[in-house]
């Protein structure tokens, strides 16, 4: 089972990502938790994203798949995985596709969580100030960067999957249980159509 997560920052692809992989029992193969875990260790990685992170652009693309690449070789990841981030450009979209028809791994669905920017901003501004772990991105100056990011490079690969049949748009707005049961229902439709 091979699921997609995409939204903007805020959306709760973290959120959601949580609930679907104890669910589906695979792996989260979250890039941005990954891209913060090398910036922790102080990898290469790490130092050259953290900068680009804290102004909120996007990590360049051949570095990004090269960390996904490795992730999704693990044996672990064979039987699919929950990409949370991931893709996030048009290039990633083209790589990722490559990498999965090499390994005749098909994309189970594609969930866009949709979500207006005004509630996507005061969900951030909200983590920054309660939220356990703080974030150097949730910040006034730089969650207009990480919207503009997606709504110029993310959402244009929404419409290759859709003209796939691979997409499902869910309504993020409600309780973290509504969206969860709304992306269920669409994970179940998928494998109905697909069997
Ligand atoms: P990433 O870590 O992916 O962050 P993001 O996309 O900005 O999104 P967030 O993690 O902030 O939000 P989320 O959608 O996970 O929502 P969450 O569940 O946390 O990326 C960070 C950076 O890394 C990027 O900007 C980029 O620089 C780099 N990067 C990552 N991937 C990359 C890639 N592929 N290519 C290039 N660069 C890359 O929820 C947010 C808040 O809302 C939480 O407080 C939560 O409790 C709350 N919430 C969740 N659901 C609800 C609900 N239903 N109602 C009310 N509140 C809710
Ligand atoms: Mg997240």
């Amino acid at each position: 089972m091979l699921l997609i997560l995409i939204g903007p920052p805020g959306a709760g692809k973290g959120t959601q990502a949580k609930r679907l992989v104890t669910k589906f029992d695979i792996p989260h193969l979250s890039t941005g938790d990954l891209l913060r875990e090398n910036i922790v260790q102080g990898t290469d990685l790490g130092v050259l994203a953290s900068p680009i992170i804290s102004k909120g652009g996007l990590v360049p693309d051949d570095l990004v798949m090269d960390m996904v690449g490795k992730r999704m070789d693990q044996d672990d990841c064979r039987d699919g995985c929950l990409l949370d981030g991931f893709p996030r450009t048009i290039v990633q979209a083209e790589a990722l596709e490559n990498f999965l028809k090499s390994e005749s791994r098909p994309i189970r669905l594609v969930i866009e969580l949709y979500v207006p920017d005004d509630i996507l901003v005061e969900r951030l501004l909200e983590r920054a100030k309660t939220g356990p772990t703080p974030r150097a991105d949730d910040t006034r100056e730089t969650i207009p960067n990480r919207l503009n990011a997606y709504h110029n490079l993310t959402r244009p690969i929404l419409s290759y999957y859709e003209s796939r049949n691979l997409l499902a748009r869910i309504d993020g707005l409600g309780t973290m249980d509504e969206v969860f049961d709304r992306i269920l229902k669409a994970i179940e439709k998928a494998g109905k159509a697909s069997s």
